[in-house]
């Protein structure tokens, strides 16, 4: 038998349920029982009798030595890694678990700008100096790309001494840089890289998608089962490989950032998910990589349209790209992607996966069938109809704001006294909040930074294009929150 045939959690679970024990611990509900009638028959009884918790039978994700820990080893061997350990609380989780588990107070973590927040919130909490480097943008489509090899190896070389480097691979639109090539560049200094595998989770199962973090060599990866994997919303892994990283040292850290009452409807989830990616991945994700081709060639050929597609790939930031992503261009219908997504809500009851000013994402996963791709298709049709021939909105052109001075950690910003001030004054004074363009979604400033004149003539000027920025507590941006300034006092 094939041990990934095997799915010891689910298993282990259902079979403690069948047994129908008479149940003194939590969850109160004990099987239903206890529950709101309206909202038990919704969920369903088999739902309700494996919404357990961690008594002895059962395993703890807190210290697996049973049925959590053959999962999780099924798990580190189907997806390529030394240990995987799962996560009840999202990527983020993950992630935080990531940067924590290499990062002291003071230590430097190269990252690229346009990074999720967790990253952001776990430099916080572990009291480490981001070195951020620019991602690359796409003037086409007014996004960024991932980071080359190029800008992390000067950031190596000015930082030699940083603790890790966090690679986004794939990005929210499915394109990835040579992964392969900054492993080997961090591993030259001896420097462990973490990779933000967020959207990456079906792409170690087939051979035409993008290198996986494991494949390539990278020493953790955080992995969203939850989004393309097939698993429940809010579980995930964290997979670990080699030896610059301390498992041991990951499962505290982890253990740490965990709640105690781990869901075991979202365990057995991500049980069964490795179990059928293992199995059927492969060609599951040879049917969504053909229903996804076919769905981007006949966007392209509605007028007003143009979905991304291989002719991006061949630059240093666009090393390949996973074409179950639809990033789809919208500005020359004269609408923007915000206005696309509203119109095939309100006409066509399509919900996409995001919009900025100029696109729509749809993803393409093994849940699709040519059915929904028509219709999309059908949707997109008439919009087109609709639409083109309008004037194509003005474009305003996407660059990147300068990356200011961090002049305090950003621990340090985060735990300051504040005040606020009007922005238009604020050149000079270190900003204690974050501030964002979107898109591309990158950070203008965050806290600990300095904030320059040049900062401030940038949040204007998008404001003025009609660019969301966003972050600050005063969403007008009349004021912005800052570190108190003491002066000495007079004796
Ligand atoms: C690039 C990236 N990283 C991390 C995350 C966090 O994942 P999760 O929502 O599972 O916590 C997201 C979520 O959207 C993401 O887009």
């Amino acid at each position: 038998m094939n041990p990934q045939e095997r799915t010891p959690l689910f298993t282990g679970v259902v079979e403690h349920a069948k047994q129908n024990p008479v149940q003194f611990h939590i969850p109160g509900h004990k099987k239903g029982q206890g529950m709101d009638p309206e909202f038990r028959q919704f969920i369903g009884e088999n739902a309700l009798s494996i919404d357990l918790i961690n008594i002895g039978p059962l395993d703890d994700l807190h210290a697996p030595h049973g049925m959590i820990k053959e999962a999780q080893s099924l798990a580190a061997q189907a997806f390529g890694a030394d240990h995987t350990f799962f996560s009840v609380q999202g990527t983020s989780g993950a992630i935080m678990t990531m940067v924590i588990s290499v990062c002291q107070p003071g230590d430097k973590i190269i990252v690229p700008r346009n990074v999720h927040k967790s990253v952001l919130s776990a430099i916080i909490f572990a009291g480490a100096v981001p070195v951020f480097i620019h991602p690359v943008m796409d003037t086409t489509f007014g996004i960024a790309h991932g980071i080359t090899t190029s800008a992390v190896r000067t950031a190596l070389e000015k930082h030699p001494d940083a603790k890790a480097v966090l690679v986004i691979n794939p990005t929210y639109f499915g394109v990835v840089a040579n992964l392969r090539e900054i492993v080997e560049l961090a591993h030259s200094y001896n420097i462990p890289v973490l990779v933000d595998e967020a959207h990456g989770a079906h792409i170690h199962f087939h051979p035409d998608l993008p290198e996986s973090a494991m494949e390539a060599g990278a020493d953790m990866s955080a992995t969203s089962l939850h989004k393309l994997g097939g698993s429940m919303t809010q579980s995930s892994i964290l997979n670990v490989k080699g030896n610059l990283v301390s498992p041991t040292r990951v499962q505290a850290v982890i253990s740490m950032l965990t709640t105690t009452s781990t869901s075991y409807i979202l365990l057995a989830s991500l049980d069964t998910a490795r179990r059928q990616l293992a199995l059927h991945g492969k060609e599951m994700l040879a049917q969504t990589i053909r229903l996804a081709n076919q769905a981007r060639n006949q966007i392209n050929q509605i007028p007003g349209l143009y979905c991304m597609g291989q002719e991006i790939v061949g630059s240093e930031a666009t090393y390949a790209l996973d074409p179950t992503k639809l990033t789809i261009h919208v500005s020359e219908l004269g609408l923007s992607g915000y206005q696309v997504e509203k119109w095939l809500r309100e006409k066509y009851q399509i919900e996409v996966e995001m919009s900025d000013l100029y696109n729509i994402l749809c993803i393409i996963t093994f849940g699709d069938r040519e059915k929904e791709i028509q219709l999309l298709i059908s949707a997109l049709q008439k919009l087109s109809q609709e639409h083109y021939n309008n004037q194509s909105i003005t474009k305003v052109p996407i660059y990147l704001p300068e990356i200011p001075v961090l002049s305090l950690l950003p621990r340090t910003a985060f735990y300051s006294e504040v005040e606020r001030v009007p922005l238009k004054e604020a050149a000079g004074r270190t900003i204690a909040e974050f501030i964002m363009v979107y898109p591309p979604g990158i950070p203008i400033l965050m806290p600990g930074e300095i904030i320059t004149q040049e900062n401030i003539r940038y949040i204007y000027e998008n404001v003025e294009s009609g660019l969301p920025v966003l972050g600050p507590e005063d969403t007008t941006l009349e004021y912005v929150k800052v570190i108190i300034k003491h002066s000495a006092i007079q004796g």
